[in-house]
């Protein structure tokens, strides 16, 4: 087995990027092989390895399961394991050596446009579900590589944003899923962002990958790069950044192999990158093993879609009695929309629709499609048939959803809301048919003005390829809806406490919200939400009785055990969950009002009765001391809640910790968003950071801020006739992520993703005239953009 200290520098340096899109580089000669990296997160985009696009449409077919946030849904992390299992098999059989997966960036506003792709606004069930999924795909003996490390909370300006985020509230909330995962699961590999996080690029950063990630969490696996992420390879090389993504042919090899020579980067470091690449080498199986198993993987992404739908109202129309006749209405019914657009896109091996499962099902029913797919849109003489039919049948089922061009990857949503006509399609059905039943496609939290006025409601989220038949054994009552929202249902996009600084500028967001995202704020302001984190019904009745601790007072360190008694009183076979917040009434540190510690779903017969016991962990109760750089535990009385949902709790049991913390330098009061500069300072620790500004310009700057100039027009117009523009027919909601990821390109991804066409000099020419720079001085630089120019202008 080699060694990366055995190998010349140049050699060790070319390890640390990508051969192509998605192999790592090998040296056959050597017996160094390649491992072979595929999305994605809910079933395989598997490309030819040695191809060097993004593909995102004819990628090889495997099973479309239900993405994360369908999954996060199920509360069911045993689930969870068994579908990453299934990811796991089909990469084997595909011959893929890593699984780009799973995504657990926190949901910090309901508009991020990549929330379908993860799994919650809580950190506890993010880490949890992250942890079971890598669990359950290297069970399979391939790696998962989880994403995206850290502060990827939104879609605008992903590749240029700094996330300005202070400690505490990196610590609690958006790093507290990655150490889960990290030190429960052991990812072979860890994706590092696109953005900044305090000033530092997460591509480079020395204090998340090194400080935090291999120091602390004990991470001996690889990092690399989302792709073409990074800016500044010397620098991530010194970070531990071990591998760039994709092949960026060479771009920067030359650089690291001079910072070495002139002593500015210890070679020691370019050696432990290469050797953490080796490593991975050296555990990918290589060859593809097996098949995937069609129809098992098919069922079981059935049944994970029924375990994910959310029962968010019912007055008893549901499960609906098998002889009803039934007004199918929806164009969804036929088309579904199972998952969402970008790089986690899967090509199914089959896709069963609502309208196939009513009819293997020999249900009685008459299909009205109404809107267009694509829009929405409707007209109103197709809502006032559907009415009409809806009227004319014992009950109406309607689907309605979000329109795949406004959930992808590549770009946040602008609103809650479902299409206009969506809403009026309802209305009018529930207008004439009391009985109407509303299921919804959508990957994220949205308005259902109509809510009261229907007869239940089912969030079936993205089902992945079996939602339909999902959608009818729940209709039916062949499944429990099993799931409880793993998000916050706002009223209003006002109501979410990051909204106003949510996406931000352009080169810097401002988590002054702090701790308090999702419930944790709804519940500390008392803002009431349309349907709270934790809600979810089911067809059967659950009693709980007699909650306890396994003891009133516990020490610094120590878990905590929590038991109820759960009974299903009806007649019918359905899961619960059961849900532990923690009320932290010591008034050590400022607190959200309530967060979540612990779960556990549970599966009963009728008639069935079981203890359930949940650990509350001895993290649960602590905070992180920004000042001492630790986990401390405040000591004074919790409150332990026994709940339903976030909003419903059933029982609180009090318990006195002992965590020899009774005073700290952490604020113990104030404002729970920091609206103003001064407060937000004093959470910081330093003063609020200038944004970088457009000009001068930079590698960093992005097409759309080139374009301000002349030579950065002709730039633009001529590389997006060169890339994107040249790529051909691609589906309405491909097209929209490209042109917005076009336009927020910064010129360094752009060099990287040249095909080695656009190097440095080039780059750093075009820089110097877009910022007036006369040509004449520049020598070499000059005439390194001029060839540019006209090369790619040429062709
Ligand atoms: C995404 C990653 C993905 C990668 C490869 C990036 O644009 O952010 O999640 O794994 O592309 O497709």
């Amino acid at each position: 087995m080699v060694s990366a200290s055995d190998l010349p520098l140049e050699q060790q340096v070319a390890l640390l990027s990508g051969a192509t899109f998605w192999r790592t580089e090998s040296f056959p000669d050597q017996g160094i092989p390649s491992a072979v990296l595929s999305d994605g997160p809910h079933g395989l985009r598997a490309q030819n390895p040695d191809l060097n696009s993004f593909g995102l449409s004819d990628s090889r077919p495997a099973t479309c399961f239900p993405p994360a946030v369908t999954m996060a849904t199920t509360w069911d992390e045993e689930l969870v394991e068994v579908v990453g299992r299934a990811v796991g098999v089909e990469a084997r059989a595909l011959g893929v050596d890593v699984v780009l997966g799973p995504g657990l960036n926190i949901k910090r506003h309901p508009c991020g446009g990549r929330n379908f792709e993860y799994y919650s606004e809580d950190p506890l069930l993010s880490g949890r579900f992250a942890a079971a999924a890598v669990r359950g795909i290297q069970s399979a003996g391939v790696g998962a590589c989880v994403k995206h490390f850290a502060v990827n909370n939104q879609e605008s300006h992903r590749m240029v944003v700094d996330a300005v985020v202070d400690e505490r509230t990196l610590r609690e909330i958006y790093l507290a899923g990655f150490e889960h995962v990290v030190t429960e699961a052991q990812p072979w590999a860890v994706m590092a962002a696109y953005n900044s996080v305090n000033g530092e690029p997460a591509t480079a950063s020395p204090r998340l990958l090194r400080e935090i990630l291999r120091e602390t969490w004990g991470f001996e696996g690889l990092v690399m790069s989302d792709w073409s992420a990074v800016g500044d390879r010397v620098a991530g090389v010194a970070a531990g950044m071990d591998l760039e993504m994709p092949s960026s042919r060479g771009l920067s090899d030359d650089d690291v192999v001079a910072a070495v020579r002139q002593g500015r980067l210890p070679e020691a470091a370019v050696t432990a990158c290469a050797q953490r690449v080796l490593d991975l080498a050296a555990r990918a199986p290589g060859e593809a093993a097996g098949s995937i198993p069609v129809d098992v993987h098919d069922a079981l992404a059935r049944r994970a879609a029924a375990a994910g739908t959310v029962l968010l109202t019912n007055d008893g129309t549901l499960p609906l009695n098998p002889t009803a006749s039934v007004a199918l209405i929806g164009a969804m019914a036929e088309h579904p929309r199972f998952q969402g657009g970008g790089s986690s896109q899967v090509n199914p091996t089959r896709v069963t629709t609502a309208l196939a499962a009513l009819e293997s099902r020999g249900a009685t029913f008459t299909h009205h499609p109404v809107y267009d797919l694509q829009t929405g849109e409707a007209g109103r003489a197709e809502i006032a048939a559907a009415a009409d039919a809806a009227r004319a049948a014992d009950v109406a089922v309607v689907l309605v959803g979000l329109p795949p061009v406004v959930e992808s990857e590549g770009f946040d949503r602008a609103d809650l809301a479902l299409p206009p006509q969506h809403d009026a399609l309802v209305t009018a059905v529930a207008a004439a048919n009391p009985r109407t039943v509303v299921a919804l496609s959508n990957g994220s939290p949205v308005t259902l003005p109509w809510a009261d006025d229907v007869a239940a409601v089912l969030e079936c989220y993205l089902g992945g390829q079996a939602s339909g038949g999902a959608l009818v054994d729940v209709l039916y009552g062949d499944a429990d809806p099993g799931g409880r929202l793993a998000e916050t249902f706002p009223r209003a996009r006002a109501d979410v406490a990051a909204d106003p600084f949510f996406p931000g500028r352009p080169h810097q967001v401002e988590h002054r919200e702090g701790l308090f995202v999702g419930y944790r704020h709804h519940v500390t302001a008392e803002v009431q939400p349309a349907f709270a984190f934790g809600h979810g019904l089911s067809y059967a009745a659950f009693d709980w009785s007699d909650p306890r601790l396994s003891t009133d007072a516990i020490a610094a360190g120590q878990d905590l055990e929590l038991t109820v008694t759960v009974n299903n009183v009806a007649r019918r076979a359905g899961s619960d969950v059961v849900q532990v917040y923690l009320a932290d009434r010591t008034g050590v540190v400022l607190r959200p009002a309530r967060t979540l510690a612990a779960f556990a779903k549970v599966h009963l017969d009728p008639g069935e009765s079981r203890d359930v016991t949940v650990v509350v962990p001895a993290r649960a109760f602590q905070f992180f001391d920004v000042a001492q750089q630790r986990w401390q535990t405040p000591t004074g009385e919790f409150g332990v809640e026994v709940a339903r949902s976030s909003v419903d709790v059933v029982a609180t049991l009090p318990v006195t910790v002992n965590g020899g913390v009774s005073t700290s330098s952490e604020p113990a009061d104030g404002p729970a968003v920091a609206a103003s500069d001064a407060d937000f300072e004093r959470r910081l620790g330093r003063p609020v950071p200038t944004p970088r500004p457009v000009r001068p310009f930079s590698r960093d700057s992005t097409m759309s801020e080139i374009a301000q100039t002349r030579v950065g027009a002709a730039f633009r117009s001529t590389l997006w006739r060169l890339g994107p523009g040249r790529a051909g027919e691609a589906d309405p909601t491909t097209q929209e992520a490209v042109t917005r990821a076009f336009e927020e390109l910064p010129l360094r991804a752009a060099a990287a993703l040249s095909g080695g066409r656009l190097r440095w000099p080039a780059v750093d020419a075009l820089v110097d005239l877009a910022n007036g720079r006369p040509l004449q001085l520049l020598g070499g630089a000059a005439r390194g953009a001029n060839g540019l120019l006209r090369r790619w202008g040429g062709r």
